[in-house]
């Protein structure tokens, strides 16, 4: 990555390394107030793309109204409500708790309080409030701070941001508007098509790249086509602009007065005789203006405006997808990280989701840091970048990340089977699930009529035939009781195979249960496996016990960069972990895998699955 040179240090010491790419998994307010975590003044960049639920109505949001209240309705995090976190941070702002808060952020916050009261926009304010204060601490003077949302809130964080960073000698730089889709019918109001992403930078001295883009070829052909006979088009420019000047781009020139047209020269005088001499004027046949020849070739690109609707957004059958509902374009991080940063640089992402800005400062070279609260989050961004990096660079790669948060021993684990925070659901659950399974597991968000099923793996038991295991975590005390409840819930789901991980070693009577289940023959491996499965989290942090049955997902990637040589496409699975039984993700796979994989190779270009609304519509049309 960055070609900078190892520190000096004194003889005999161990170097501490400081890995280049470090991902927090955790409530990104806690990881940004500690210092041995996130130094002051060490980020180039930071980019942040906060949930919040826009889509719900906005009186209902504005005016506070009922009990269950909520700024955010992703399934698996409710991040914003008036709860201990929102209480505990506004408490904070109001007394200056440690002199983190500008007079300007305090004042706002009191004001904001009388009017929006205790709900959930208000504590998505505060929350937002803290957050920032911090990001402005860790950035560089030269830094910039990028926030991403949508009309809902744009107005109230922009005031946010100005009294965070402008009261500090930092600068509202632009609101740039992504256009990220098109307009659909149905509402009766304009359609909202846009986000809008907020810029800022920490000072008046900041990285800027100045990025540029290609001119439009019908552009180039309208203006830039005149020829002198040396085969260098150009585009024949005024030489003058509007206004008088009183310097030397003011004065006379080859007989002619700018000053009596009311406009000066883009040039000095001594300028203008420079590029005659050089042949740059064309002087017209009879008396015009003279004009300046700028050439073709030596155009930079055209300057990148505030609105953008060159980036589309994710498109939901492609193979940028990982299903991810808030998932952003590769393309939009890449155009940020390039503007407001250099290679070598840190870039932070405190709400990394799956992961899309480290991706982008992955591949540009960024050094980078990542943060999420759920462990969907920073198994998603584990497995994409395995997969961006390739397996022999992974592994290279996965010794130098620092995974801060995540259990490493048993002590660790029990207490994240331990932590209470309503914030996040069932974190143990799919840390267990997605650890074992390599990230490939789908996750279970539904509660109660499942029997407890945590998660699910598809495999694959033939060419053309795929099979399921369901999983089930447990942190308390567990007895022959659970093997047979899980046996009973595998036999319900549908499922080939069953894995039990406990925290607890399980009992002489749970193994024989499991035992009883009998044996599944895995007819692709030729190999038979218990039908039920015990493992335990000590077997998967000390002995990095891991499931080792090719996977469906497996499958169909290396189908689909095999397709994807000989152009042809096949959309890849989700791993979003939001798992339904119905699930796009799902369907698409098990029918793929039914009409057989390996015919379809063979024969006519495969067409790709109807995304789940396409085949609605066909079933109703
Ligand atoms: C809108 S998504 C970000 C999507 C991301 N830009 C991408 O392209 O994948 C917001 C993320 O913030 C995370 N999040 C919410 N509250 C958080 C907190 N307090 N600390 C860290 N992450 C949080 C959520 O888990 C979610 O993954």
């Amino acid at each position: 990555m960055s070609d900078r040179k190892p520190p000096q240090r004194a003889p005999g010491r161990q170097p501490i390394r400081k890995p280049d790419h470090v991902l927090f998994y955790g409530d990104n307010l806690e990881v940004l107030r500690d210092q041995r975590r996130i130094k002051d003044e060490s980020v180039d960049l930071c980019y942040m793309d906060p949930p919040f639920n826009s889509k719900r109505n906005y009186n209902q949001i504005y005016n506070n109204v009922g009990s269950d209240d909520r700024a955010q309705a992703q399934a698996f995090i409710d991040t914003w409500k008036w709860d201990d976190h929102a209480r505990s941070a506004h408490k904070q702002i109001l007394g200056n708790d440690e002199g983190r808060y500008t007079s300007p952020l305090i004042e706002l916050v009191r004001g904001l309080h009388g009017v929006l009261r205790e709900g959930s926009l208000f504590a998505y304010l505060v929350g937002m409030s803290a957050r920032i204060s911090e990001i402005r601490r860790v950035l560089k003077p030269t830094g910039s701070f990028y926030i991403h949302c949508d009309p809902t809130s744009s107005h109230y964080l922009k005031l946010i941001c100005d009294a965070v960073f402008c009261s500090q000698g930092g600068d509202f730089q632009n609101e740039v508007i992504w256009k990220r889709t098109t307009a659909h019918s149905g509402a009766n109001k304009w359609a909202p098509v846009h986000d809008v992403i907020l810029y800022y930078s920490k000072s008046g001295d900041v990285v800027w790249n100045s990025p540029r883009l290609a001119y439009e070829q019908a552009y180039l052909d309208k203006y830039y086509r005149f020829d002198d006979g040396d085969g260098r088009l150009y585009w024949r420019d005024n030489l003058c602009a509007a206004g008088t000047r009183k310097g030397r781009s003011g004065l006379p020139w080859r007989g002619i007065s700018p000053t009596a047209k009311g406009m000066h020269w883009k040039f000095t005088i001594d300028r203008l005789d420079e590029l005659d001499k050089e042949g740059r004027i064309y002087w017209p046949a009879r008396g015009t203006m003279p004009q300046y020849k700028r050439y073709r070739d030596e155009l930079k690109g055209k300057a990148v405006s505030d609105f953008w609707d060159d980036i589309d957004r994710i498109n939901p059958v492609g193979s940028e997808r990982l299903g991810y509902p808030t998932q952003k374009p590769l393309a939009l991080l890449e155009r940020i990280i390039l503007a407001s940063s250099n290679e070598g640089d840190v870039v932070l992402d405190p709400c990394c989701g799956c992961g899309t800005t480290i991706a982008a400062a992955q591949k540009l070279g960024r050094r980078w840091i990542g943060i999420d609260i759920t462990y969907q989050s920073i198994s998603l961004v584990l497995k994409r970048l395995e997969d961006q990096v390739g397996a022999p660079a992974w592994s290279e790669l996965d010794l130098r990340i620092e995974q801060t948060g995540i259990p490493r021993d048993m002590d660790s684990a029990v207490a994240l089977a331990h932590k209470r925070d309503d914030r996040v659901r069932k974190e143990f659950e799919k840390w267990a699930v997605l650890t074992y399974t390599n990230n490939r597991a789908l996750i279970n968000e539904k509660k109660g009529a499942d029997g407890g099923i945590d998660g699910r793996v598809y495999f694959m038991t033939s060419a053309t035939i795929n099979a399921a295991m369901v999983l089930q975590v447990k942190s308390g005390i567990v007895n022959r009781g659970d093997i047979a409840k899980l046996h009973s819930d595998m036999l319900r789901e549908g499922a080939e195979m069953a894995t039990l991980i406990t925290l607890t070693k399980p009992t002489g009577p749970m193994i024989s249960e499991a035992k009883g289940a009998g044996r599944y023959h895995h007819e692709l491996m030729d190999r038979d496996y218990d039908k039920i499965q015990i493992v335990t989290i000590q077997d998967i942090i000390e002995e990095r016990r891991r499931l080792d049955i090719p996977l469906v997902k497996e499958v169909l990637k290396q189908g689909a960069k095999d397709k994807k040589k000989s152009g042809e496409t096949l959309p890849l699975p989700g791993i979003d972990g939001s798992f339904e039984d119905n699930s796009p993700e799902v369907t698409d796979m098990v029918d793929y895998l039914k009409r057989g994989t390996a015919e379809a190779s063979e024969a006519k270009p495969e067409r790709a699955p109807a995304p789940r609304a396409a085949r609605k519509k066909s079933r109703e049309g």
